[in-house]
């Protein structure tokens, strides 16, 4: 178990961001660092913690968390759907195959919550579908539903989008959209039996899937604190009964936080304090190895010339 010390300690060691000399093709997401050269990709998965679709703060750790529970998860689904890791060369590096990204956010749900309650409170249909009426907030759906976004382009927001709408549009084929909703309710499921077995609620999840020579594969990340939610089984039905929010695992108390700062995206971000990135940090670890089951054991200090050397000597 990390100490608050050990936590301090590793605040100026956070990897904020690389910036290596590369020859193949760079790309900086919100949270992750490419470096794509042929058919790999390695994927660098930095401390940045974004909400709202912002770059706010680094939280000590959080990319090994992050890279931990998808090097968790891709490794109990492989037989469920190929996926594009390769390895992990580096708690903070996955090595992958790179692909095409589809331009399909592909979100599956079992609790109404988040946007898609949201939507339902406005009486809006939620990517096509229409829900039962009657419903409450946090409510688990009838079955699992599958809630398409549009992947947007940098600084845009993710759009609803039917199924209809892609398969019309031909941003999938259907062949390819019949595969990915399967795997993405078996994924899903599996997600929810694991979770089951720690005491947790799957809530919601986003998967990417990606072409490879015209196969469908799971790219990007699987189950981790930024593309889903966990709940606490033990206190759901109580806080449920009144209304009140469950205890999760995931962003969204640091998401509140902001809300309640008056924060949503807009502006200027409030200050976050270091103490505040101590607690979140300490969060994303915890919620770890409850997700896992096992303990999570960092590399601590400045990590960013063992990573260089990774990427770059192996170019
Ligand atoms: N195997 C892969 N092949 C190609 N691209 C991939 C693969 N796995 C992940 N990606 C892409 O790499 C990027 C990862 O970076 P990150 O998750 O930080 O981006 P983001 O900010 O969430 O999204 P975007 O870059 O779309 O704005 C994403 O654009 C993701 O779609
Ligand atoms: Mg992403």
């Amino acid at each position: 178990v990390l100490t608050d010390q050990e936590l301090r300690d590793q605040l100026p060691h956070v990897l904020a961001e690389t910036d290596f000399e590369f020859s193949g093709y760079k790309y900086k997401g919100k949270v992750r660092d490419s470096y794509v050269e042929a058919d790999r990709r390695w994927l660098v998965t930095s401390d940045r913690l974004s909400a709202f679709d912002v770059v706010l703060t680094t939280i000590p750790f959080k990319g090994q968390v992050l890279n931990t529970l998808a090097q968790y998860w891709f490794g109990i689904t492989g037989d469920i759907v190929t996926n594009h890791l390769l390895d992990i060369p580096h708690p903070n590096v996955m090595l992958a195959r790179n692909c095409n990204v589809l331009p399909v956010e592909v979100v599956v749900r079992s609790y109404l919550t988040g946007s898609a309650w949201r939507d339902y409170k406005e009486g809006k249909s939620i990517s096509g579908i229409t829900l039962p009426d009657g419903l409450k907030m946090s409510q688990k759906l009838p079955e699992l539903i599958l809630t398409p976004a549009t992947k947007a382009e940098k600084g845009d927001h993710d759009e609803p989008i039917s199924r209809e709408e892609i398969l019309g549009r031909g941003l999938v084929e259907k062949r390819h959209w019949e595969f990915i909703e399967k795997a993405a309710f078996a994924l899903f499921s599996l997600g929810e039996q694991k979770a089951k077995e720690r005491g947790l609620l799957f809530v919601d999840t986003k998967y990417e899937f990606g072409l490879l020579d015209d196969k469908v594969i799971l790219a990007d990340e699987i189950h981790t604190l930024d593309s889903s939610r966990y709940w606490v089984e033990e206190t759901y039905q109580e806080r449920f009964n009144t209304g009140a929010q469950p205890e999760m695992l995931d962003k969204e108390p640091t998401r509140q936080w902001l809300l309640d700062q008056g924060y949503s995206g807009i502006g200027k971000a409030p200050i976050i304090t270091e103490e505040h990135r101590i607690e979140i940090a300490k969060r994303y670890i915890s919620a770890c190895e409850w997700i896992t089951g096992e303990e999570f054991k960092p590399v601590k200090g400045n990590v960013l010339p063992e990573i260089e050397r990774l990427i770059v000597g192996n170019q």
